[in-house]
């Protein structure tokens, strides 16, 4: 096994791997389960008339209590929308038209307005690629580390404070005690995209989905809030669906790896089998760009990667 992959620190699953999209049994732990979610958009083409668009196609996914599922695929393939539809969210102009997300055994998708705002900061959380945009510049990083929380009523405002300044410290951020006193603006892009976790992780929710989170970040700056981000999740036992287009950083976080292409499933295993045996040839050139990528970097050690 590769160095990186035992990083993943027993997390792994030890079952076979079992390839066809829509064929993973259920467990009894399940948390999230995503069944033949379909999603459409009205695209509106210069001098043609509106046409439906499928963005995906009959998805299926699971997602155990405590484990981190890695989405993976190209840009345009459907990762966020699916990551935004296991919150019950669908951006401007898409429609949900068919299947059932079902969290905590309740489908999200019929519970209403009330609902999703019952579920939103509680029980799920979004951590996006651009931290800056999620926070309001005129308001201190613990007010809004500290905001769902509270809104949720999962404790006092001191006890908030204290949970967000442990959270600061797990996910190796400078003065821990007093960087809560500063501003959106006051803090580097890296040190805000850690906020923006500790902000997901401070109402103990049980599943975080992370979009991209480090890909708006310089190389170096990426190790080392990959790493963070990887240690805050297997330290606090939370569920994680982890979007990235990039197989070695979802390699390092995820017990499994689900493969979109077009929109549809097209591949899903635990991550040792999809990396080292990927069954899908669309799979094995993911593995091989990483490969060659690898190859002709010029340093010892790759700093995010996985070896061959
Ligand atoms: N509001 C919308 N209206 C029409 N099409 C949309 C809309 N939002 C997304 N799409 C289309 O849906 C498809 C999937 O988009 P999505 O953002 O989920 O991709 P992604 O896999 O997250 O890509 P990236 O890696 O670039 O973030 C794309 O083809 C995109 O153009
Ligand atoms: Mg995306």
């Amino acid at each position: 096994m590769s160095k990186e992959l035992a990083l993943l620190d027993g997390r792994d699953d030890p079952k076979p791997s079992e390839r066809a999209p829509g064929n993973w049994p259920e467990k009894p732990d399940m948390l999230l389960n995503i069944r033949n979610l379909r999603i459409e958009a009205t695209v509106y083409p210069p001098r043609e008339s509106p046409r439906n668009m499928i963005l995906v196609h009959d998805v299926s996914l699971t997602l155990e209590r405590g484990k981190v599922l890695g989405l993976i695929g190209e840009s345009g393939a459907g990762k966020s929308t699916i990551g935004l539809a296991s919150m019950g969210y669908g951006r401007g102009g898409v429609r949900i038209t068919g299947g059932e997300v079902v969290l905590n055994d309740r489908d999200i998708l019929t519970g209403g307005a009330s609902g999703m705002r019952r579920l939103r900061g509680r029980e799920v959380c979004y951590v996006a690629q651009s931290a800056a945009a999620a926070f309001n510049p005129a308001y201190r990083l613990m007010d809004q580390v500290i905001e769902a929380a509270l809104l949720h009523g999962t404790g006092t405002r001191a006890e908030a404070k204290i949970r967000a300044v442990e959270l600061f410290k797990k996910l190796n951020l400078p003065d821990p005690e007093n960087i809560g006193r500063r501003f959106p603006h006051q803090v580097s892009g890296g040190q805000l995209q850690r906020v923006m976790t500790a902000m997901a992780l401070c109402s103990s929710p049980d599943l975080i989905v992370f979009d991209e989170p480090t890909t708006a970040l310089d190389v170096t700056t990426q190790i080392d809030v990959l790493a963070a981000i990887r240690d805050a999740i297997r330290d606090t036992g939370v569920a994680a669906l982890y979007i990235t287009h990039d197989l070695a950083v979802v390699a390092q976080v995820a017990n499994e790896i689900a493969v979109l292409r077009h929109g549809k499933l097209i591949e899903r295993g635990v991550t040792q089998q999809i990396i080292n045996n990927p069954g899908e040839q669309y799979t094995r050139a993911l593995v091989s760009v990483r490969r060659i990528a690898h190859e002709q970097r010029d340093c010892d050690s790759p700093p995010v990667g996985y070896q061959y």
